[in-house]
């Protein structure tokens, strides 16, 4: 699936043409993986493009940042207003906002402290797992893959070299003919999707994996737990077994691409009667709603310049 890139690119400061947003071949972080980036939508809105929990994820990426010590030459501010040109720029109303801060050419070697390059792309990406994802949900397969085991590499820093982790396996995944794959802990309990976390409804309780799971710290996770609770549903952070998933009522996966994804299968089993259950669609109404403009923006999740 190609996407189609717009005209213009930031890149350390400045707004450049798409193809000068280069970086040398022997940049550490391509070599290493060092680098910290996030991935935030805007949304179209008939006062212009709102972009979704932007001081959420900037702050993200500058706690990823303070992992590896890398510093950002760049205020938050800098980079939100880069955000907001970057979309005007490229006459963008919904996009998907790319930032990554990378260590770049100087020193070889692991240790090196490589000046950081900021970058910020913007273009126009639908659902992550297909447009029809949202709607009828999708199937999900349990990798044979673990997920990042605790004190190894961090996972609550968003960073390059775990996603190798989530390339495994998603390709695993789609190899098996699902959409999606779900990562377990080395515990053998659910940690999170190849770049998504997972909520399970069992007995009318919406449990989702801790912070201890092995998962990114989702920031759709975040508004999934709020908006599950304000629907009146209980909602726990707990660590749940693989079988989980075998047993569960609904169950739906959260991020900033995936946004909120109804599985109804999981390694072939369906899940309850195989459609998008009522905890799943109260979560995704709300969610959708306000992003389309249906309901209320009351807590300012739509974030303006
Ligand atoms: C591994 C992983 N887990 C979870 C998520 C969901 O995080 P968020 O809701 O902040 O996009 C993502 C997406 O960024 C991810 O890559």
């Amino acid at each position: 699936m190609s996407i189609q890139y717009p005209p213009y690119i930031w890149q350390n400061g400045e707004m450049k043409a798409w193809a000068d947003g280069t970086t040398h071949v022997m940049a550490h972080a391509l070599h290493y993986g060092s680098s910290v980036f996030e991935g935030i939508r805007a949304y179209a809105t008939p006062d212009g493009p709102r972009i979704l929990k932007l001081t959420e994820h900037l702050e993200r990426l500058y706690v990823s940042a303070r992992m590896y010590d890398m510093k950002i030459g760049y205020s938050m501010s800098e980079l939100r207003n880069a955000c907001f040109d970057l979309l005007e720029k490229n006459q963008l109303g919904s996009a998907y906002l790319r930032p990554i801060a990378f260590r770049g050419l100087g020193a070889f070697g692991l240790g090196a402290d490589n000046p950081v390059e900021v970058a910020i792309g913007a273009w126009e990406w639908g659902p992550y797992l297909g447009a029809e994802a949202v709607k009828q949900g999708v199937s999900a397969c349990v990798s044979s893959w673990r997920r990042l085991a605790p004190n190894t590499i961090p996972t609550l820093a968003k960073a390059g070299g775990n996603y190798l982790s989530s390339i495994l396996i998603s390709r695993e995944a789609r190899a098996r003919g699902c959409a999606e794959g779900i990562g377990l802990g080395v515990d053998g309990n659910i940690s999170e999707g190849a770049g998504e976390n997972m909520f399970l409804i069992i007995g009318g309780k919406v449990i989702t994996p801790p912070m201890t799971a092995s998962i990114l710290l989702g920031i759709t996770r975040g508004m999934a737990i709020e908006m599950a609770r304000e629907a009146g549903y209980e909602v726990l952070e707990q660590a749940l077994p693989r079988e989980a998933l075998y047993i569960a009522d609904e169950i739906f996966m959260t991020g900033t691409a995936a946004e909120v994804t109804p599985v109804v299968e999981v390694d072939g089993k369906a899940v309850g009667d195989g459609k998008p259950g009522p905890v799943t669609r109260a979560v995704q109404e709300r969610f959708f709603g306000v992003l389309e403009g249906r309901l209320p923006d009351s807590k300012g999740w739509l974030e303006s310049r």
